[in-house]
């Protein structure tokens, strides 16, 4: 078994060695050219001679991998193999919607194979464990990588973070295209105090228990094998410190048998925390709270054997790290051929492969949330029409994959004047109108946005006037949201605004098209503009996904998986929330109740909202008690339009009363339906006792008889309800 020959290369292991499995490195040099001489990569390069690295990260191609792999494998007293590591997030060089976009598909097998492709190509290339899924669930949009979670619903998000694990991983993590996942940031990432990226989070235990582990502990039920903590602390615990979370939660009660890597020197980072003094404390803390691969901290590498010969760190606690990596790198396969994944004959003809790029293009147009519709705008007619398309977004090719897609290429993507071009019924009139950020936008530096030239308003407004129908993209540019990259507004960038409105009094006439990786408050657009599509950053297809929406060959179904507040000050915006003690709509001229002066509670637009170039009916919902452990939901569902559609049917529960307060409602089910016009279907959803349950504030999970209401429809806001008795 993989575990008895973990024991018997651990038992020729000296100290050093195993410490080094523990250690992982950043791509340090040119590995294809002389070995570095001097200063920290030299020094990385020895360590690796010696067998005191046992993973690199951000070494990608298949001859760049072979080069570090043939150090660890032909020059290291044991020749472990490295286990190679990249942010493989969502896709390699053929890049898919960014995460949040593709929990808008709410169609888990197009999400699965969408990682499932992301893997290959990455394998392809060399890597074979990818920093992914990640599952922070958040519910502020202000924080700039809403773009790379699942939104803010703890189903959804468990249900995708299954999806993506069993993309990523497949069935056998022997064969060489599929590649190790990694469920980060555990845990609690997502709620950063006022959305500031890698602020404090201080939230308490039923939110901990109830919204942030589910997905994680989905994705340990799926078999993922690796986790990575992260740069925030949890209630006054910097996570990488954290053995409630690590070794608790994690490997003792979930009995995650995989292991843990830090965040990018984040055991450093609790030096900056003040919760440790030194690296050496850092050390002792993240080893004994249970992280077991240190990532660039340059820690466990340089101070455990210090810790381990003082005694201040039992060698118990390392060997059960290094046997938990070893492990992964024998699933792996990795000891039988550490070259598995270096091929370069595959690696030509996967990457970017026809067949890779139909699949995120499929996943990109299922994507799009038709946010808005007004007198049939859209579809656009494909013949005779004259259409202005305006917005730098609209002619970029490098936007639109999103950030976080570090293998892929600028200016690899499909732009939608591209993809507009692919329709020759049309004139087509493009103008930029104004640049959505100016200065420097690529990672890592600060971004600079101060955009005020409004030269192009002129020619912009021309062609509005000279036009049938106005198609503006708008938004984000890919890199205005991701790591580091928090807003305190979240409206259009720059002088887009006024952009939207100059254009709007030429030409009322207008589609806007979203390009953004977070919740927008557009208020005013969706007030006076007619269509309004939510495009997000779809990936290397984007330009083609949002053109066949756009004329009708593909009907969007996209629902959106995080809400859209009216101003930033309602944030954080969820559709989950508790009830108050302050909960009924008062009489006029009340001011005691739980509201702002200045703006409704609402959202602009609820969690699970979206619409369809058709209509949909719900109707005869029916709750059965099969058994005393069983309740069965149905309802009809009828396509009450012309042209053929996909639903996504969602079914929400409330606990009437609970001995913790429990939310509103609850996502607790859903189907993506096909209809063709005046088509029903019967639809059943199936509860059991066990799900109607929450966790208490202990962490125990607790099934309380009494009344509970079901709500089934097309959003959060779904009004259909019935009850029943538990
Ligand atoms: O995987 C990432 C993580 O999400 C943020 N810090 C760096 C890691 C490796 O690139």
């Amino acid at each position: 078994s993989i575990d008895f020959k973990v024991d018997q290369l651990m038992a020729k292991m000296t100290l050093e060695e195993k410490i080094g499995q523990m250690n992982q490195y950043n791509g340090f040099w040119d590995v294809t050219g002389p070995a570095p001489a001097n200063g920290a990569a030299a020094n990385k390069y020895e360590h690796l001679k010696k067998g005191w690295v046992g993973s690199m990260l951000n070494v990608s191609g298949v001859k760049n991998v072979r080069e570090v792999q043939k150090i660890a494998v032909e020059e290291t007293r044991l020749g472990i193999p490295l286990i190679i590591g990249f942010d493989v997030i969502h896709g390699y060089k053929t890049v898919s919607p960014i995460p949040l976009a593709e929990a808008a598909s709410w169609d888990l097998e197009a999400i699965k194979l969408s990682a499932q492709v992301a893997a290959e190509e990455a394998a392809a290339s060399g890597i074979n464990w990818t920093f992914a899924p990640m599952v922070d669930i958040s519910r502020d949009a202000r924080w700039g990588r809403v773009m790379e979670g699942a939104g803010e619903d703890p189903y959804l998000g468990s249900m995708i973070a299954k999806a993506r694990v069993e993309g990523f991983q497949g069935d056998d993590l022997s064969l060489a295209h599929t590649i190790v996942a990694c469920a980060k940031h555990f845990a609690g990432y997502g709620f950063a105090e006022a959305g500031r990226d890698y602020n404090t989070v201080d939230v308490g235990t039923s939110t901990l228990y109830n919204i942030i582990l589910p997905p994680f502990k989905a994705a340990v039920d799926a078999g993922v094998r690796t986790f990575m903590n992260g740069f925030n602390e949890l209630n006054g615990v910097p996570v990488t410190g954290s053995a409630f979370l690590q070794r608790d939660i994690l490997k003792n009660e979930w009995n995650f048998d995989g292991f843990v890597v830090t965040d990018w020197g984040s055991i450093n980072e609790m030096i900056a925390h003040r919760r440790a003094k030194n690296r050496l404390h850092a050390a002792e803390i993240a080893i004994k709270a249970g992280a077991d691969m240190d990532m660039e901290s340059y820690a466990y590498v340089n101070e455990l054997a210090q810790l381990v010969n003082e005694g201040k760190v039992d060698i118990g606690l390392i060997d059960d790290a290094v046997k938990r990596i070893l492990r992964v790198k024998y699933e792996l396969g990795l000891f039988e051929d550490p070259y598995k994944y270096c091929n370069e004959t595959t690696e030509t003809e996967v990457i970017g492969s026809k067949r890779i790029n139909d699949i995120v293009l499929d996943v990109a147009k299922k994507s799009i949330v038709l946010l808005k519709n007004e007198n049939q705008i859209l579809p656009l007619k494909k013949q005779g029409q004259k259409i202005a398309l305006i917005g730098a977004l609209a002619n970029d090719k490098t936007s639109p994959l999103g950030s976080w897609r570090i293998g892929a290429d600028d200016g690899t993507a499909v732009s939608v004047l591209e993809g507009m071009k692919a329709y020759k019924g049309n004139t087509l009139k493009y103008e930029k109108g104004a640049d959505v950020a100016t200065g420097e936008i690529a990672f890592p530096k600060e971004l600079t946005i101060n955009v005020t030239d409004k030269s192009g308003f002129a020619s912009a407004i021309a062609a509005a006037k000279n036009a049938d129908v106005v198609v503006m993209v708008l938004g984000e540019h890919g890199l205005q949201s991701g790591e580091g990259r928090s807003r305190s507004e979240l409206g259009l960038p720059g002088v887009q605004q006024e952009l939207l409105e100059a254009i709007y009094k030429a030409n009322k006439n207008i589609v806007l098209v979203l390009n953004n990786g977070r919740p927008l408050t557009i208020n005013w657009a969706d007030a006076n503009i007619p269509a309004i599509v939510e495009a997000w950053h779809l990936g290397t297809q984007s330009g083609h996904a949002i053109a066949q929406v756009l004329y009708g060959d593909y009907n969007p179904s996209g629902k959106l998986p995080m809400s859209f507040p009216k101003n930033v000050g309602q944030v954080p915006m969820y559709y989950n929330y508790k009830s108050t003690g302050r909960p009924t709509i008062p009489a006029p001229g009340e001011v005691f109740w739980s509201h702002y002066s200045d703006v409704s509670n609402a959202p602009l637009y609820p969690f699970g909202f979206g619409l369809s170039y058709t209509t949909f009916a719900y109707s005869n919902l029916k709750v059965e008690r099969v058994s005393d452990d069983v309740v069965e939901v149905s309802v009809n569902l009828t396509n009450t339009g012309n042209v053929k559609g996909k639903e996504v049917a969602q079914l929400y529960l409330r606990d009437e009363f609970a001995s913790v307060t429990r939310p509103v409602r609850e996502l607790k089910g859903f189907e993506l339906v096909s209809l063709n016009p005046k088509e029903s279907k019967t639809l059943k959803f199936v509860l059991t006792k066990s799900e109607l349950g929450f966790y208490d504030n202990d962490g125990k999970y607790i099934v309380e008889p009494g009344t509970f209401s079901v709500f089934v429809g097309g959003s959060s806001e779904a009004t259909l309800s019935a009850q029943f008795e538990l």
